[in-house]
C-alpha cells in the first residue's frame, strides 16, 4: 500500500490569485475523501499578508466533514498558526524548513538554524496537545536563488526535523528541477539521517519529471508521496512557478505497477474536473484528460 499526501487543497490552492470561496475548498476536499484519499492537507495557518489565499483555512477546518480515519492536516510556520490550528481541532500539523538559507529568507524571514529553533518549539507544544507532526524540507534538488543545494544540507535540516519528533519528512524538489537519478541519490543521502520509512517525496512538476523521479524514488523504498489533484498549483502570473505532480497522473501509474492506494481513479478525476472548472482551467493532468477523453468517445 502506497500513502499518497493529497496537497492540492494547500500547495495546490496556496497560489491562485483569485480568492477561492470557502464551500469550494470544502467540497474539493471532501471530494478527495470520497475518492479514497486518507491524508489531505487542507490549508495552512500563516501569515494573511503572506499568503492571502489561506486565510480563511480555519472556515474551511470549521466546515468540513471529517471522516474517521482519515489526516485532515495543516500547514503551520510559527507558535501563532499552531494556536490556531489547535483552535480549530486539528490533529496533524505540518511544519516546513529548506535547505536552502536564501529560500528560507524568502518564504519564512529568518534562518535555517532560527527556523529549526522556532519549529522545535512548534512540535514540542503540538506533540503536548496529542497533535501528529509532519516536516517538510524544501529545496532539496534546487533552489531558485542558490542553484544546486548540497545533499548534505538537505540531510541537516531532515535530520534535525525528525529530531523534533516530525513522524514524517517530505522532501521538496520546490522548483521541480530533479531529475531521477539525482531523486534518487538524495534520497539515499537523507537515510543517512533518517530512515527510509519516515521519509516521503514532494515533487513539483516544472520540468516534467515528476513522475520518473517518483518511479525512481520508489526504487530506493519511499512509501509516501505527495500530490496535488489535477496538478494544481503553479501561479499564472508568476513566470516558472509550477504545481506538484498530479495526484491522478500518481495513482495511475501505481494502479498500472499493481500498487495500492485506495484510490478510485474516476472519482479523483471528477474532483479535479471540478475545481479546475471552477478555476477556469484545463488540468495538467495526463491521466485526467485522457480518463475524459475516453469518456467522450464512448457518449
Ligand atoms: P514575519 O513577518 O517574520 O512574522 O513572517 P512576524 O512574526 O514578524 O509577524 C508579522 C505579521 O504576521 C504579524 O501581523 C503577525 O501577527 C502575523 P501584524 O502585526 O503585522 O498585523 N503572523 C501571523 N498571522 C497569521 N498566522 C500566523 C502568523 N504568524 C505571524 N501563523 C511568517 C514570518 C513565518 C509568519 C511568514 O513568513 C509566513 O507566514 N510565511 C509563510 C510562507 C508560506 O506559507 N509559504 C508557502 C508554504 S511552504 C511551501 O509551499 C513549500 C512546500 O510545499 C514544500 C516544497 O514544495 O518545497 C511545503
Ligand atoms: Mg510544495
Amino acid at each position: 500500500m502506497m500513502k499518497i499526501v493529497e496537497v492540492g487543497p494547500r500547495d495546490g490552492l496556496q497560489n491562485e490569485p483569485g480568492l477561492v470561496p470557502v464551500a469550494a475548498k470544502v467540497s474539493l476536499i471532501e471530494a478527495l475523501v470520497d475518492a479514497g484519499l486518507r491524508h489531505v492537507e487542507c490549508g495552512s495557518f500563516v501569515s494573511a499578508k503572506w499568503v492571502p489565499q489561506m486565510a480563511d483555512t480555519s472556515a474551511v477546518f470549521a466546515k468540513v466533514r471529517r471522516v474517521p480515519g482519515v489526516s485532515y492536516s495543516a500547514l503551520v510556520p510559527n507558535l501563532m498558526g499552531l494556536a490556531e490550528a489547535i483552535r480549530c481541532g486539528v490533529s496533524e500539523v505540518a511544519v516546513f524548513a529548506a535547505a536552502s538559507e536564501t529560500f528560507s529568507r524568502r518564504n519564512i524571514n529568518c534562518s535555517i538554524d532560527e527556523s529549526l529553533d522556532r519549529l522545535g518549539a512548534v512540535a514540542n507544544e503540538a506533540k503536548s496537545h496529542g497533535m501528529r507532526v509532519r516536516g517538510y524540507v524544501s529545496c532539496v534538488l534546487g533552489c531558485p536563488y542558490e542553484g544546486e543545494i548540497a545533499l548534505a544540507a538537505v540531510a541537516r535540516v531532515a535530520g534535525a526535523l525528525a529530531g523534533m519528533g516530525c513522524y514524517e519528512i517530505s522532501l521538496g524538489d520546490t522548483i521541480g528541477v530533479g531529475t531521477p537519478r539525482k531523486a534518487q541519490d538524495m534520497v539515499r543521502a537523507v537515510t543517512r539521517t533518517v530512515p527510509i520509512k519516515q521519509l516521503a517525496v514532494h515533487f513539483h512538476d516544472t520540468w516534467g519529471q515528476a513522475l520518473a523521479n517518483i518511479l525512481a524514488t520508489l526504487e530506493t523504498g519511499i512509501e509516501a508521496v505527495d500530490a496535488s489533484v489535477a496538478g494544481l498549483g503553479g501561479c499564472p502570473y508568476a513566470k516558472g512557478a509550477s504545481g506538484n505532480v498530479a495526484t491522478e497522473d500518481v495513482v495511475y501509474m501505481l494502479d498500472g505497477l499493481g500498487v495500492d492506494t485506495g484510490v478510485n481513479l474516476e472519482k479523483l478525476a471528477v474532483a479535479g474536473r471540478d475545481i479546475m472548472q471552477l478555476l477556469g482551467r484545463t488540468t495538467t493532468s495526463k491521466a485526467a484528460a485522457a480518463l475524459a477523453a475516453l469518456k467522450e468517445n464512448l457518449v
